[in-house]
Parts: structure tokens; C-alpha cells; sequence
């Protein structure tokens, strides 16, 4: 038996965990075995990583980078290929597309990401949700202790650097300015379509 797995990326608050959890439910309804898994994990490698992300830690975007691979080597080997292998759909909230598009703002050069992931199994859809960065900071308001500004710049060259995966097979992209429901509506189609094939 071979899972389906479905990679579910965007800005942050852009909603894909709310889409996971319908996805999740719909699924489960279907009678398919489904499981969410979340990255950076809550492993050694993720706990350091949360720590450099929200500043409590000094690191290098090379480093950042590296991190991110340990972090994924051990999720893969530890519970996204057992799930895979058990027949399940496997949903990713964030994974190595993250990268693609969050190391990539930080100034690394996007194939360089792409070749150091060629242990990880390749989704078979990225659902990227994509909405103005304005919006997505209104539905995380409270929840960040960044600087506005200097958070809404950053999130702009993430926006940029997954809306330049368009062409990328795999990828699709989602309007996420609308209504979960709405939203779902679509998403359901595209995970439709794999599950099929
Ligand atoms: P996120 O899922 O947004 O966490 P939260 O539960 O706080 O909403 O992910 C945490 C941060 O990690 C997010 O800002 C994106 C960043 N990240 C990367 O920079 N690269 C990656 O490869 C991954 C998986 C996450």
C-alpha cells in the first residue's frame, strides 16, 4: 500500500491548519486513514529552531537552513515514511516547500534548497494558499511579537517566493481571501484529483 501525501503551505495566517483540520475530517469521513503532521517538529532539532525563529538564538540563514534539514531527515525516517508505507494520507502543515519559500526570502538560492531534499518524499500536491500579507497579518493579529513593519516585509518576499513556484508540477495555487468553506471547496478538488490518479 502507498499513501498520498498532501503538502499544505502559505504566509503565515493564511489558514492552511484550519484546511488541514476540514481536510482531516472529510477524509477521515471517507473512511481513509489520515494523519497531520506539522514542521519544525517538537524534536531536539525543532525545538532549536523555534528558538532562532523567534530570536532567543543568534543563526546564519546557511544555518537555519541546515537545521531545517536534520529536522526533516528525522520526521521523515521517524513518522512521515511509516505513514506512507501504512497506506495513510499523509498531511503536511508545512514541509520542505517552506523552505522554498521562507530560506529562500532569507537570501538562499532556491535549487540549492531543492537538491538538499532529495531524501524527502515528494509530495503529491502542494496546496500553497496564497492571500495579501495585509490580510494575513489582520487573522494573526495578537498572536506575533515582531514588528509590524519589519514582519510585513518579510512576509511580502515569502509571498513572492512561493507565488514563483507556480510553474513547479506539484504546486497549486489556492485563493485563501475567501470564507474557510469556501476555500475548502476547492481544496477538496485538487486532493480529489490524486486521490484518483
Ligand atoms: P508555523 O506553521 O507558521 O507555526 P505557528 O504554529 O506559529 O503558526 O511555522 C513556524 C515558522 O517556521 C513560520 O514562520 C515559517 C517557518 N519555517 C521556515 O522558515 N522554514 C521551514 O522549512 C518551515 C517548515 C517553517
Amino acid at each position: 500500500m502507498i499513501g498520498v501525501l498532501v503538502n499544505l503551505e502559505g504566509i503565515d495566517g493564511c489558514g492552511k491548519s484550519t484546511q488541514s483540520k476540514l481536510l482531516l475530517e472529510k477524509l477521515e469521513g471517507e473512511g481513509e486513514k489520515v494523519i497531520i503532521l506539522k514542521e519544525p517538529t517538537k524534536r531536539p532539532h525543532g525545538q532549536k529552531l523555534w528558538d532562532m525563529l523567534h530570536g532567543k538564538r543568534k543563526a546564519t540563514n546557511e544555518e537555519i537552513l541546515e537545521l531545517f534539514v536534520l529536522d526533516r531527515k528525522q520526521h521523515v525516517e521517524e513518522k512521515i515514511q511509516p505513514a506512507l508505507d501504512s497506506g495513510a494520507v499523509v498531511l503536511m502543515d508545512r514541509y520542505y516547500y517552506s523552505s522554498m519559500a521562507y530560506q529562500v526570502a532569507g537570501g538562499i538560492d532556491v535549487e540549492e534548497i531543492r537538491e538538499k531534499h532529495e531524501f524527502a518524499p515528494k509530495p503529491d500536491v502542494v496546496l500553497i494558499f496564497d492571500l495579501p500579507v495585509s490580510v494575513a497579518l489582520e487573522r494573526v493579529k495578537g498572536h506575533s511579537d515582531a514588528d509590524e513593519f519589519e514582519k510585513e516585509e518579510h512576509l511580502e518576499k515569502v509571498r513572492e517566493a512561493y507565488l514563483n513556484l507556480e510553474n513547479d508540477p506539484l504546486v497549486r495555487i489556492v485563493d485563501a481571501t475567501g470564507t474557510p468553506e469556501e476555500i475548502f471547496r476547492n481544496v477538496w478538488k485538487l486532493v480529489s484529483e490524486v486521490r484518483n490518479d
